[in-house]
Formats: C-alpha cells, structure tokens, sequence
C-alpha cells in the first residue's frame, strides 16, 4: 500500500483523486501497489464529497507521518506551496507537482533537495497539462543538441486566438467568451499577458539549458495588443499568431521569450487551435518532434500528476534533471526576425524611407513584413517613423 497526500482539493486535486479511483485497475496494474489517498490538505471542508473523511487542516499532520511516502502539490502559487515542498523533501517524502508558478521559482532548489534526500521531485503537468512534454524531454531526447524549444504554452490565449481568426471576434469579445466558458481566471492577466506561458518556458529552458532562469529575466508579452486587423493582414499572406513561448540555445546564452507570432499556416504550431496546447523541439539530429494536447484541465492534468506517482512506485527515486540558478541569458536586444508591422494608410513613403525593402500586404492600412532586423534596430525605426508623424499601429515578430 502506498500511502499519499493531496495538498488542494480544487479543480487539479479533486481531478487527481477522481483519477485514482475511477482507474484503480489500471493505476494498481501499473504502478504495482494500491494508492491510499491518506490525507487531503484544504483550508475547507467538503462534507458531500467521498474522500470527506481524508480532509485536514493542519500540514503538520502529512508531514509528521511516516506512512506517507509521497505528497502531491496542487495547490499553486508560490507560498505556502515553497515551505510545505521543502518541508516534505526534508522529511523525505517525494513531490509531485502541477504548479508552474512554484516549478519556475524553485525547481533547483527542490531538485537539489530531493537528490539530497534520495527521493524524487517530479512536475509532468506543470507544462502542458495532460501532454508528456517534460519526461520526454529529459529521459528520451538529451542525446541531441536540442536548438530550439518552442510551444503554444497557455490555453486560454490560445483559445482567445482561435476564436479572433475564426470567428472574427475583437479581443475583448474572445476574452469574455473564454471566461464564460471557464478557461481564462477571473483576473485573467497571468494569461493574457503571457505570464503562464513566461512560468512554463522557464521551466523547457531549464530542461535544455540545465540554467534555471527567473521569469522575471524573460521578456514577456501578452496578446492584448493584437488587433483584429493584424489577424485579417495575417490571413492575407497565409499566416496565423500564436503566443509562443520560445527557448533558443544556439549560442553562449539562450534568448528566452513569450511573445506573439505571426507564423505561417503550413507550419505545425499554426494548426494547433482553441485550448490546446504544443511544445515543438528542434533537435539535431532528431530534427523537429512536436508534442500536443490538452494542457489544462482537471482530466489532463490529473493524468500528469498521476503518471509521476506511476513512475515513483514503479523506479523508486528517479532522478530530476541536474539544474542550477543563472541569470545568463541572450540580450533581447539583439534578438533578430523579420517583422510585421502596420501603420495608417498614409505612412507608405515614410515607411520606405525608414524601413527599406519590405514587402507590402494588400490592406487597408500601410502593413508589410520587414527583412531580419533585431530588436534595437526595429526600436530606431519606430521611433524614426514616429518622429515623421507616424506611429506604428502594430509590431509582430515573424517565425
Ligand atoms: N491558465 C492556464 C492556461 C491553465 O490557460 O493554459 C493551465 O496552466
């Protein structure tokens, strides 16, 4: 019998309990034991549900039991989720995780902690939800150089996306819908302005880097500027935008960035559409692998969570990806791309005096598509163009 327990008995934790359950036969056919889910940790009661009898208050209890083997972190947030991971890998118990936001701040820490005390630290479905992303990652392909890791990292932009390309809808129409239908929080500004997505590139780039950045460190855009404008210039040469999370390790330090791109339709990320998600990997000599699902959800994310439990009872201590604190990363400066922008319609000349050769979209406002330019460069000439009476309406990296 092995003993668990649940800290945060909400959309994840009652996901990972239902799972346990619900799929007793094949979770005990593969993880080669019973689950006993011994405690629920939740500051509230929940008196009609079947695992009543499991919820406790007080953390000390699951720490102060020897029983437990391994506790399950679902509760998010940075704090109290910190002291009660370190204080379980202390007390030698394994961690299982889906909160990126505690991964991203932490995950050296924890991970340096849980070799220390010969147990695990595991976080599948703190990236991607229910998608096999991170093991795969660090147990299948580390024998490449792997380039680039890149990927659709939050559901609810994407879904806010889809909805503008499909159906038309402004922003803030697609926003209200993806919050009727559930998938955007309340406060919703951890999605829309890519602070998940910047939460969960941290955590691919630490896997390929084996540097664990600060998001804070990340250059982080969200997609409350896209217009619908740009998603019809977009449609007219063939493209979509994405909001991608982006790790390239090409050179001494990796550029590191969430933001929006327009990319063409033919490639695999631009199909990837509504709540879903996709991390793809350029790897040599792999060449490119794409993975893709569902990244939220209790369903998913449950699978992720409890698919780390499988590999626990079936391996015993598995061993995290080695991974230190830096702050070496490529200045966003100089990251370079072709670019799209927009202006008003009397910008033409202005726009071929500043920007040289670029090539025009049919629109009824002044949009093309830049030749490579970093970012300093671009900075100059919006800020040239502005001095000539034209501000830009829009800017959009190219893939
Ligand atoms: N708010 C997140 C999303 C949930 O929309 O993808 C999963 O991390």
């Amino acid at each position: 019998m092995t003993n668990i327990a649940i800290l945060g008995f909400g959309v994840v934790g009652s996901g990972v309990a239902d799972l346990i359950v619900k799929n007793n036969e094949e979770v005990v056919n593969f993880g080669g034991d019973e689950i006993n889910i011994k405690y629920i940790l939740d500051l509230r009661d929940f008196p009609d549900s079947p695992f009543a009898d499991r919820i406790v208050h007080d953390f000390n209890v699951i720490l102060n039991d020897p029983t437990v083997s391994t506790v399950i972190e679902v509760m998010g947030g940075s704090h109290p989720a910190y002291e009660f991971t370190v204080a379980a890998l202390n007390a030698k118990k394994s961690v299982i995780t889906s909160n990126k936001e505690v991964v991203a701040n932490f995950a050296d820490e924890f991970l340096r902690l849980a070799v220390k005390n010969s147990v695990c630290y595991r976080f599948e479905a703190a990236v991607g939800g229910g998608i096999p992303v991170i093991s795969p990652i660090i147990e299948c392909i580390r024998q490449n150089k792997i380039r680039e890791v890149r990927g659709i990292l939050n559901g609810t932009t994407n879904y806010i996306l889809t909805k503008m390309f499909s159906f038309g809808e402004s922003f803030k129409a697609a926003l209200s819908d993806a919050q009727a239908k559930g998938y955007a929080e309340r406060n919703p500004d951890a999605d829309i302005l890519g602070i998940d997505a910047a939460r969960k590139i941290t955590i691919l780039s630490a896997l390929v880097t084996e540097k664990l950045l600060s998001p804070d460190d990340i250059h982080t855009e969200g997609i409350t500027e896209i217009r619908l404008a740009d998603v019809t210039a977009a449609e007219k040469i063939g493209c979509k935008i994405k909001l991608l999370g982006r790790c390239i390790n090409d050179g001494d330090a990796p550029y590191v960035m969430v933001a929006p791109f327009m990319l063409s339709g033919d490639s695999a990320l631009a199909d990837v559409s509504g709540v879903y998600n996709a991390v793809e990997v350029v790897a040599e000599p792999l060449g490119n692998v794409m993975f893709y699902g569902r990244g939220a959800g209790a369903g998913p994310t449950a699978s992720a969570v409890v698919g780390d439990l499988m590999q626990i009872m079936r391996h015993g201590e598995t061993r995290g990806p080695e991974v230190e604190r830096s702050s070496a990363i490529a200045p966003f400066d100089s990251f370079s791309c072709r670019r799209y922008f927009a202006f008003e319609r009397s910008a033409a000349e202005t726009v071929k005096a500043t920007f040289g050769d670029v090539d025009f979209i049919d629109s009824d406002e002044c949009a093309f598509i830049t030749p490579v330019m970093s970012e300093s460069e671009a900075r100059e000439k919006k800020k040239s163009a502005t001095a000539s009476g034209f501000a830009p309406l829009s800017h959009i990296r190219v893939l």
